[in-house]
């Protein structure tokens, strides 16, 4: 009898430490990249882990802005069963960390010089405690207006520069039997369209009302402006604008069902799946004012058990920061490269404006964190902000009554 528990345990201790060797990388990735466009791009990923040796089990959360995955993710944590790695960005990676569940792939970042291909200050995003715990993948500028060329010639409108030639521009395409602006009325759309009306009123004022939610400016009559002009671009919408996915709206501007759509470039991944071209088929320029709005997507590692989901991780990781991974996938994704040593000879117009932009904006100081994409403030703070925003947009609610919420609301969360 002992012989045989001997003999076993001996058989087993051979196949562990096969299964040690032979321990294959694995990563169940959650994100929510489900449109035609961020679909193309997350392939780019999945392929290349499969192409070096890796398993990847797809946690796709469908709903655009990530609601849906966060949500998801949370109770998946709660429950002690992490994804590997999760699309996660700008101050909730800390948020996470905070709550010790995150996991350390500086080796990775070491071993593939990390710290010299990165901007500074995305790196610095990217630490737990100095070290690094995400991978970034890209920079998406949310500040676009994307645009129907045919029908804004149709209409006699031109592309507008300020919010008051905005909406003249959207009176005309009105006269014309023209939806105006194509939007789905989920509130991290809200949000989007919100955030940019802020930067239309000066560079200096987002900052100060978004960034350092400074009560003055949130309860100031530049304020009280913002909410108005919420209230016109409420009247440039289609009567069927709830709940509409963004993509749908996208292709409401591709299709001339609509001129404009205010949305970051992903918007433009959409274009791209569909085979059309900048300056061609539709037209992409700023958001009134000057400034960049930035959202850099990012994957952070879960602390998970078992060598084969650490090394899923790891090979993540590195695979996320090559220099031709950050090429294909951003071609795809409508983004620029994280990385500043990727050549961008292959990328399109809206592209090479993105990255002249964000240049001169760092340069100018109006290089800026987006709210209504998880950049710049904690969530609990972002998410009472989108709640008056949304609130407001879906009722009556006179500016100044969303004002006085708007700062109640941030005073509450903080
Ligand atoms: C993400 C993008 C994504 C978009 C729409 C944003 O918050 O950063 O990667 O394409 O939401 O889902």
């Amino acid at each position: 009898m002992r012989r045989i528990l001997t003999g076993l345990s001996v058989a087993a201790a051979i196949a562990f430490s096969a299964s040690v060797v032979q321990a294959e990388p694995k990563a169940e990735v959650m994100h929510w990249w489900t449109s035609g466009g961020e679909a193309a791009a997350v392939k780019v990923l999945k392929d290349e882990f499969a192409a070096n040796g890796g398993t990847w089990t797809d946690m796709a959360v469908a709903g655009g802005g990530g609601d849906a995955a966060k949500t998801t993710l949370k109770a998946r944590v709660l429950a002690g069963n992490p994804p590997t790695a999760f699309q996660m960005k700008g101050p909730s990676i800390q948020e996470w960390f905070e709550e010790g569940v995150l996991a350390d792939i500086d080796d990775v970042a070491k071993a593939n010089g990390w710290d010299k291909a990165l901007p500074p200050m995305i790196a610095a995003q990217m630490k737990c405690d100095g070290k690094y715990c995400a991978a970034p993948v890209n920079i998406h500028r949310v500040n676009w207006i994307w645009a129907n060329p045919a029908v804004m010639k149709k209409a006699g409108v031109s592309m507008p520069t300020t919010w008051d030639e905005f909406n003249a521009a959207a009176d005309k395409l009105k006269a014309a039997g023209i939806t105006p602006l194509a939007h789905g009325g989920q509130s991290w759309q809200d949000a989007t369209v919100f955030e940019t009306v802020v930067l239309g009123f000066g560079a200096d004022f987002y900052k100060k009302a978004l960034v350092d939610l400074d009560e003055k400016a949130l309860t100031s009559d530049t304020m009280i402006k913002v909410f108005d002009q919420m209230r016109k671009m409420r009247g440039y919408v289609d009567a069927n604008f709830s709940g509409r996915d963004w993509n749908l709206a996208t292709a409401m501007v591709m299709k001339g069902e609509a001129a404009f759509q205010i949305m970051g470039d992903w918007a433009k991944g959409e274009f791209t799946a569909a085979g059309k071209k900048p300056d061609v088929d539709y037209l992409c320029a700023p958001t009134p004012g000057s400034g960049y709005l930035y959202n850099v997507d990012s994957f952070a590692m879960f602390k998970v058990k078992g060598e084969d989901k650490v090394k899923g991780q790891k090979l993540l990781a590195k695979l996320i920061m090559g220099p031709k991974f950050q090429e294909v996938f951003n071609l795809n994704k409508g983004s620029i490269p994280v990385r500043t040593d990727v050549s961008l000879a292959k990328f399109d117009a809206c592209a090479l404006k993105s990255n002249a932009d964000l240049k001169a904006a760092d340069k100018a100081g109006t290089l800026l964190p987006s709210y209504a994409h998880g950049m710049a403030m904690r969530g609990a703070i972002s998410g009472a902000i989108t709640d008056v925003v949304t609130k407001h947009f879906n009722s009556d609610m006179s500016s100044a009554d969303a004002v006085k919420q708007l700062a109640a609301a941030v005073k509450n969360a903080m």
